[in-house]
């Protein structure tokens, strides 16, 4: 049995999205199949959520809940299901994002987000979690010339920095699971990091 869940994380603005197309390129090209998804969504019902959770002010415990109605639909509908048949499993967010976002930037308490997590996937964990990790002002700045922002988007560099430092504290305090990957660097150099991570799965 091959399966592995990996997930990928980072800051809006820190570019892990761009990698997802090439990363399923390299798992496909050996013959494996990969299950690409992300969090908020990755069910009907979830997509329905995200929209809420990505537009709609409300308080961040609301927020908390909802990630995780969103991430029982998931686990139940797409993640458990691809892992039980081999699959790889590749998702953009997971509960890391909760810790960082949730928790870190907004205040929830963690002993209530590890509740929640222990409730809903308490025996399930990433196998890799691929941190792409930036400065908040390049994260600002990349964010500055995309797409209309969402709710998140348009935060505070001190928002965005009680961010960075979850994450980072996360991946300190999980070393066999984190990679962290200095995403400020020109693209290719970037992917290669992620290639040579990838290459030892
Ligand atoms: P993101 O993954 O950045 O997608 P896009 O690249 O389309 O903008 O957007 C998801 C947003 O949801 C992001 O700002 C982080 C937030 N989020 C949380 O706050 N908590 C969570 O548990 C998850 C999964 C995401």
């Amino acid at each position: 049995m091959t399966a592995k869940f990996i997930t990928l994380e980072g800051m809006d603005g820190a570019g892990k999205s761009t990698h997802i197309p090439t990363i399923i390129r390299s798992f496909k090209a050996r013959g494996l199949e990969v299950v690409s998804t992300r969090e908020p969504g990755g069910t009907a019902l979830g997509e329905r959520l995200r929209e809420l959770l990505l537009h709609e002010t409300m308080h961040p415990e609301t927020e908390t809940l909802l990630m995780f109605a969103a991430r029982r639909e998931h686990i139940a509908n797409v993640i458990a299901p691809a892992l039980a048949r081999g699959a790889y499993v590749l998702s953009d967010r997971f509960t890391d994002a909760t810790y960082a976002y949730q928790c870190g930037a907004k205040g929830v308490l963690a002993s209530k987000i590890e509740l929640l997590e222990q409730w809903v996937h308490g025996d399930l964990q990433p196998d890799l979690t691929l941190l792409f990790d930036v400065p908040v002002e390049v994260s600002l700045q990349r964010l500055s010339t995309a797409r209309a922002p969402d709710k998140f988007e348009r935060e505070s560099a001190d928002f965005f920095t009680r961010i960075r430092n979850a994450y980072l504290q996360r991946a300190s305090e999980n070393p066999t699971r984190f990679r962290v990957i200095d995403a400020n660097r020109p693209l290719d150099e970037v992917y290669k990091s992620v290639e040579d991570i990838i290459a030892t799965l």
